[in-house]
């Protein structure tokens, strides 16, 4: 039995296929199209369906829309709207009205929302692209499999829940908003999730976090790990107005007022423009007092559930300086984040709740991400003698990447299927050595990141003791853990300005060929840290296929790239 879930509700457009609990494939439809966060500006089509994700999806399978039994949307339109019974095929122009032509009440945000929403259904039968059509034929009049709108939470806490390695587990979901919720608490067990009470719009702390991002000249529901970032090179100054206005109020239940920004600290500030020191001050007090919400609704939970374990999803659920905190205040035993918790995540969600919903009994645990596109050494090979460039075929790879490290230059690695969920995970990623503390700096050069921005390390999981604290495995860089002083001068390309790394820790059976990559590096230094950034450039998604890779590499000062079994050098061009 096959399920597909898709998003396109907001941002981060994706597609996941789940076959009697097996995680089939999950993609964002940003890495096949090259628009980041798979959203196109209004007012084209900012819902568009992931047509180019559930291609990959079906691919991975090798079948078609027409042998899917389920398809889940990740948002309820009658959550908002109340029963849409009778109007499921409401057709309206693609483009908003035009101005003045609006009825009373009426906005373009709400005829985009009626098109690509409600008539989701309608478009996956007969939108796709025609590139596409060898696998959406035969669904136009009779899909042959059930539609299903799924709440956006219940989506999120699905993706947090039923991948975790927990059988039980207190559930909770932050981001900018669904249908009306914001917030989402559950208590998970085997394949089933209790509601357990909700936060609604206007109180979010996503959006609280995004008003924040933009007041500081970043893209909203884009940039937020940015101010994360900039955090660090502040003091609280501000914590205490802001929580004024946001503040925990009973149970589960928080308030978050409108942020008179501009009164507080002036005009936003530009892209661009210097940063003052009331910009690190005001991202450091949106953190903390983020943080001590978080703190309490989490801590409420657990009380409230008696679980000893804590899912987490939705975008706010990707800030890891967040996570650690819960972490770090030991109210749950363990903590597990779901990798995709960004909307992305949801379409893996409804894939799983449908799949449970189908009958299936077995849970789907992820122990890794790479749930993407993969391409054959000859699939890759095709693509480099088309490109007509001079490659080399090593009889093992590691050594020449390994030496190239050592001589601190930069690596492209892509091997393997893609990740899901926006970090590299060591299957499209940017590799050096951590050994000089000027890799920092060069690296954000080469991907024009600003200057206060950390790079990330990834490690040895058997070795993360003797470098990092506290212990345990970290595979998915969803938590922060402070490096340990004395190691602090082997790694400084790693160490955030305040101590801290977001480390991904590697397992063999995760991925053997990063493993041992690690690994030789380790034996060539004696660190079993590599600087892992995502293979990519400013303003793009990350590569997916080998034409990307090359794209990347030669339009950025990266040295060498080893895409499959190939390696290229830069100089050899
Ligand atoms: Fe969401």
């Amino acid at each position: 039995m096959y399920s597909l879930g898709i998003n396109a509700a907001f941002h981060d457009s994706a597609a996941c296929l789940v076959a009697d609990g097996r995680i089939v494939a999950a993609v964002e439809e940003e890495r096949l199209t090259g628009i980041k966060h798979g959203k196109r500006p209004v007012p084209f089509s900012a819902y568009e369906l992931p047509f180019h994700a559930i291609d990959a999806c079906l691919a991975a399978a090798g079948i078609e829309l027409a042998d899917v039994d389920r398809v889940g949307y990740s948002f309820d339109p009658e959550i908002l709207t109340g029963s849409l019974s009778g109007h499921e095929s409401i057709v309206l122009p693609l483009e908003p009205s035009a101005p003045g032509n609006q009825k009373s009440g009426e906005t373009p945000w709400e005829q985009l929302f009626v098109a690509h929403i409600v008539n989701a259904p309608r478009h996956l039968r007969s939108g796709f692209p025609h590139h596409l059509q060898k696998r959406f034929l035969g669904v136009a009049d009779d899909p042959g499999y059930v539609w299903r709108f799924l709440s956006h939470h219940l989506c999120h806490a699905a993706s947090a829940f039923l991948p975790s390695p927990f059988e039980e587990a207190a559930v909770m979901t932050l981001d900018g908003r669904g249908e009306r919720a914001t917030t989402g608490y559950w208590l998970g067990s085997g394949m089933k999730l209790e509601a357990v009470d909700q936060v609604d719009f206007p109180n979010s702390l996503g959006m609280l976090y995004e008003r924040v991002t933009e007041h500081l000249g970043f893209l909203h529901s884009s940039d937020e790990y940015k101010v994360m970032a900039l955090a660090s090179f502040g003091e609280p100054t501000y914590a205490a107005r802001l929580r004024e206005l946001v503040h925990r109020t009973s149970g589960g239940q928080y308030v978050v007022r409108p942020l008179p920004l501009a009164e507080w600290f002036g005009p936003a500030r530009q892209r661009g423009e210097p940063f003052e020191q009331c910009h690190f001050d005001l991202a450091q007090s949106v953190q903390i007092v983020l943080e001590e919400v978080a703190l309490g609704l989490a801590s409420w939970l657990q009380e409230e559930t008696g679980s000893r374990q804590l899912c987490l999803a939705g975008g706010v659920a990707l800030n890891c300086v967040m996570n650690s905190a819960i972490r770090d205040a030991g109210i749950f035993d363990d903590i597990w984040v779901q990798p995709a918790a960004g909307d992305a995540g949801t379409a893996l969600g409804a894939a799983l709740l449908l799949d449970a919903e189908g009958g299936s009994r077995s849970r789907a645990p992820m122990d890794d991400a790479y749930l993407g596109p993969e391409f054959s050494p000859n699939e890759i090979e095709c693509v480099l003698r088309h490109a007509k460039l001079r490659y080399e075929r090593p009889p093992d790879l590691i050594k020449p990447v390994v030496e190239a490290l050592c001589r601190d230059e930069v690596v492209g690695w892509f091997q393997g299927r893609m990740e899901f969920g926006p970090r590299a995970l060591g299957a499209r990623s940017i590799l050096a050595s951590p050994l000089h503390a000027e890799m920092q700096a060069r690296l954000n050069e080469i991907k024009d990141r600003e200057d206060f921005r950390p790079v990330a390390p990834a490690v040895l999981e058997e070795e993360m003791e003797d470098w990092f604290a506290p212990q345990g495995p970290s595979p998915f860089m969803l938590f922060v853990h402070d490096v340990l002083p004395d190691r602090a001068d082997r790694i400084p390309a790693v160490r955030h300005v305040d101590g801290t790394a977001r480390i991904q820790t590697v397992r063999r059976d995760q991925n053997p060929l990063y493993h041992d990559l690690l690994s030789a590096f380790a034996a060539r230094t004696g660190v079993p840290v590599l600087v892992n950034t995502s293979f990519n450039t400013q303003g793009k998604p990350i590569v997916c296929m080998p034409r990307d890779a090359l794209e990347c590499f030669f339009s950025s000062p990266l040295d060498v790239l080893a895409m499959g079994p190939f390696l290229i050098r830069k100089e050899w061009v």
